[in-house]
């Protein structure tokens, strides 16, 4: 069965792709190296001894991706990935963010459309729910107004993927993820941050190998137990796991709406203070943070309600905390010892 990977050079699609393959998959990869590189494709043959095909396009041109679809008719299901995903820029550059979220998105749902290919797994993010009023947040909170263009472009995107599957037959499944961190076992692929980052574990790593001179914790004054916010951090590998299980239910035709949302989380909140400590003990290394104002836009605490994707989709994050952390920090190594 050929899957269709978008940002399969990314880090999540990366980590995807690998999972796909080891359960026997043919993989299809569509990148334009916005935010990647073709080295990605070697390294996931490292891992697995499959290179996968590539379609080096930009998904926002319809003519491209149209006779991309017309190519690939016996394509069964696609796991879309590509989208431009940096909070602070697309309040910046609000265009960029629709434009390309948006168009892309638009364009793949009118190939699946002409080619008849009925399957798509889509992410989108726990930005959906904002501050939810109620802790673990479930799939059916209400959908807050978005605090920035990213995070309208997740809440436009699924509904144009629940319209459109009104009509044409498409069925999707909308994958709300939390906070995924961490990076594959063998260090041979992770994250690849352009510039300095602005998510919590790139800059704690970075700060542990000297990139940056310390870490600054946003605010320690919310109403937490030590004042720091609260995220629902997953282990990229359990996310990446999610997909192919997500695929697999979609292919063996057990969905039970024609559209279906499942948080994907550990159900566990920690704090910033607490991946600060997993993460010197895990590794040994101590770091260097000092505690600064909030960060505007953050909200206080979230985390995920994951029955539904434990019961329903079959799925549940296995990696610790302190997996997550060692294997960010070893993907860190890997990085510096390449020069990067
Ligand atoms: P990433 O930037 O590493 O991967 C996205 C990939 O898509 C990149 O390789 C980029 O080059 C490619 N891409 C972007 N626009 C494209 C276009 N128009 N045509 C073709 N390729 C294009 O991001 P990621 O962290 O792997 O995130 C993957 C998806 O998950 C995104 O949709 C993101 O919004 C969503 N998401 C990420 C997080 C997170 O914390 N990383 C959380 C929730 C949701
Ligand atoms: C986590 C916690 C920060 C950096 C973002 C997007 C969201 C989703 C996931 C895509 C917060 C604190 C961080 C630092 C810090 N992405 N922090 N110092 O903000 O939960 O979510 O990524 O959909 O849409 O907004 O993740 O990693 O930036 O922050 O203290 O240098 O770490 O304040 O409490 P966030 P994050």
């Amino acid at each position: 069965m050929k899957i269709l990977v978008t940002g399969g050079t990314g880090y999540i699609g990366s980590h995807t792709v690998v999972e796909l393959q080891n359960k026997g998959y043919e993989v299809v990869v569509v990148d334009d190296l916005s935010n990647s590189t073709s080295e990605v494709l070697d390294n996931i043959a490292r891992i697995t001894g499959q290179k996968p095909v590539f379609g080096h396009f930009d998904l926002k041109d319809t003519e491209k991706t149209a006779s991309f679809f017309r190519l690939h008719k016996d394509i069964g299901g696609i796991i879309h990935f590509a989208a431009s995903k940096a909070v602070g820029e697309s309040v910046e550059q609000p265009l960029k963010y629709y434009r390309n979220n948006l168009v892309s998105l638009i364009n793949i749902l009118q190939g699946m459309t002409d080619n008849n290919i009925r399957n798509i797994v889509f992410s989108s993010s726990c930005t959906v729910y904002g501050q939810p009023g109620k802790l673990p947040v479930r799939e059916d909170a209400p959908i807050q107004k978005a605090i920035s263009p990213y995070g309208n472009t997740k809440q436009i995107s699924e509904e144009i993927i629940t319209d459109t599957s009104r009509v044409t037959g498409i069925q999707g499944i909308l994958l709300r993820y939390f906070n995924p961190i961490g990076a594959h076992d063998t260090a041979i692929i992770g994250e690849l941050p352009i510039g300095v980052p602005n998510c919590l574990m790139p800059y704690i790593t970075q700060t542990a190998i000297g990139k940056r001179p310390f870490l600054r914790v946003w605010g320690n004054d919310y109403n937490t137990p030590d004042g720091t916010a609260i995220r629902d951090y997953l282990h990229v590998v359990d996310l990446a796991k999610a997909h192919v299980v997500a695929v697999e239910r979609m292919l063996g035709e057990r969905m039970k709406e024609e559209v279906e949302v499942f948080n994907l989380g550990t159900g566990t909140g920690y704090s910033v203070l607490q991946v600060i400590r997993s993460f010197e003990q895990t590794t040994g290394v101590k770091l260097d943070y000092r505690i600064m104002d909030r960060r505007p836009g953050d909200v206080e605490q979230v985390w995920a309600d994951t029955e539904l994707a434990n019961n329903e989709l079959g799925w549940k994050a296995e990696k610790t905390l302190d997996e997550m952390t060692g294997s960010a920090w070893k993907w860190e190594k890997a990085l510096a010892e390449k020069g990067l």
